[in-house]
């Protein structure tokens, strides 16, 4: 098999509201060293990537490229300013990437414990089938509920996967439903393709956390601990 070329996008532009810290998530600090250094770090290791390029806010541009340097992040080609919604931010970085590329495996800075393997898989998936996730099957039971919160349904466990991120899809593919759309209310990237076309699922991990809240802070802290 041929290699394919590889670009990560990864969307940095969020400003945590939600883990309500007092500065931004991606600095917000994990085990002594920024949130965002971690997906950056493991994406710069991983021989089956060529090329990041970060979407951040405007004013961070700078911080970012000092802790790319900080932290040897030597496959960085740029970092540009996000926009209002995680879609946008996406978009400004496929709009802003020169060259040519295979493949964009997408990985929100938030998740810091993104792999090698995961990203083998991914960008393996990618170049076979088109599109991928990393998810893991859901384990707890799941409801569907109405606006005044009772329960409509109980869902088919079998049949639900928490979606998380890389996902990773061929880049023209990808580059086509970003740059060809207006923004939308998609929290993920396979939905802007997953109507049009199977998207594969890959083994993502528990451990593969996003953090979004304090306590998801404190159970990545422990991870790192072992
Ligand atoms: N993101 C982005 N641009 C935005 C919003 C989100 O690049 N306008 C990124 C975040 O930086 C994060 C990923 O998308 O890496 C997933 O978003 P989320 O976990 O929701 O992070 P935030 O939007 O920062 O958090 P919150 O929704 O709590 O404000
Ligand atoms: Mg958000």
């Amino acid at each position: 098999m041929i290699r394919p070329r590889v670009v990560a996008i990864v969307p940095a532009a969020g400003t945590g509201r939600r883990l309500g810290a007092g500065r931004k998530k991606p600095f917000v600090l994990l085990g002594g060293k920024p949130l965002v250094s971690y997906a950056l770090r493991a994406l710069d290791a991983s021989n089956d990537i060529d090329g990041i390029i970060v979407a951040c806010e405007s004013s961070s541009i700078g911080r970012i490229r000092s802790i790319a340097k900080r932290y040897r992040i030597y496959k960085l080609i740029d970092v540009v300013a996000g926009g209002a919604t995680r879609f946008e931010s996406v978009r400004n970085c496929m709009s802003s990437l020169v060259g040519s590329f295979d493949v964009a495996l997408i990985h929100d800075a938030a998740r810091p414990f993104i792999d090698g393997a995961m990203i083998k898989r991914s960008v393996r998936a990618a170049w076979k089938f088109g599109a991928c996730i990393a998810a893991v099957p859901e384990s707890d039971t799941v409801k569907a509920a109405n606006g005044a919160l009772f329960i409509e349904r109980t869902l088919d466990r079998e049949k639900i996967f928490r979606a998380q991120t890389p996902q990773a899809f061929r880049y023209s593919l990808i580059r086509k439903a970003y740059l060809g759309r207006r923004s939308i209310g998609a929290t993920d990237d396979a939905s802007l393709v997953e109507r049009d076309r199977p998207v594969k699922i890959v083994e993502g991990s528990y451990k593969n956390l996003k953090v979004t809240t304090k306590e998801d802070l404190k159970i990545a802290e422990a991870f790192l601990c072992g």
